[in-house]
């Protein structure tokens, strides 16, 4: 029986999911909530060498068919080896980014299809949909210029062109899954987006996040 919370952070490059996902791992541990964070892709052995081959920039002829399907293997294995079992526990589960990076990048941004995309991501999940989703939205040329000290790896030399359509993508995502995902102005404070993220997860799963007091 699965009854932890898996909590998934969304954006483009630089919106501040890594950030957030730090200052709610802060949040969960003055509280005693019992959790587990991961990164896409990544969070096991497998994941971890399929994430490198991605981000390499030798890897340059990869095709948008196989670069999608590196992503699903790397979340497959993610799910069944770490996620699952963490929520059966009754963990807590971050991800840094899940299934809608797949449907923004590869999807809005590549122009790949959608439903088969989304067949995909429900191959490697087995099915399991996030609890809640936060999308950190911010103006692709804010997050770049947030960014520009930090090496840009291969996914980040797409152009702002490239950042504006997984923007509208996530957009999307959100009008086709309301009660899930919640757009956050990833442009406020981390301070301010900080505390309006622990408020919503608070308010949305107090019963079941209390009794781990
Ligand atoms: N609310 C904020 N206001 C200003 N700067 C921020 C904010 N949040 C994060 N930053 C800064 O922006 C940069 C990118 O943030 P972060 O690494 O958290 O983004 P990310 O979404 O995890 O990016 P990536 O997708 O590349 O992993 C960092 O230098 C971080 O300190
Ligand atoms: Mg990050």
């Amino acid at each position: 029986m699965i009854t932890g919370k898996l909590i998934t952070f969304e954006g483009i490059d630089g919106s501040g999911k890594s950030t957030q996902i730090k200052l709610l791992e802060a949040e969960f541990e003055k509280s005693g909530i019992s959790y587990k964070t991961f990164r896409e892709p990544g969070g096991t052995k497998l994941s971890e060498k399929i994430r490198a081959m991605l981000l390499d920039k030798e890897n340059i002829e990869l095709y948008s068919n196989a670069e999608s399907l590196l992503f699903a293997a790397a979340r497959a294995q993610l799910t069944a080896e770490q996620i699952k079992p963490a929520l059966t526990k009754g963990e807590c589960v971050i991800c840094d980014r899940f299934t809608d990076s797949t449907i923004a990048y590869q999807g809005y941004g590549r122009g790949l299809n959608i439903n088969k995309l989304e067949l995909m991501n429900a191959i490697a999940t087995d099915g399991l949909i996030p609890d809640v989703t936060f999308i950190l939205d911010i103006d692709p040329e804010k997050a770049s210029e947030r960014m520009q000290t930090e090496a840009a790896d291969r996914m980040e030399s797409g152009g702002i062109d490239f950042f504006q359509k997984i923007r509208q993508g996530y957009y999307q995502i959100r009008e086709q899954n309301q009660s899930r995902c919640i757009v956050i102005n990833g442009e406020k404070s981390q301070k301010d987006i900080s505390e309006e993220i622990h408020h919503i997860i608070m308010e949305r799963f107090k019963k079941e996040l209390s009794c781990s007091y």
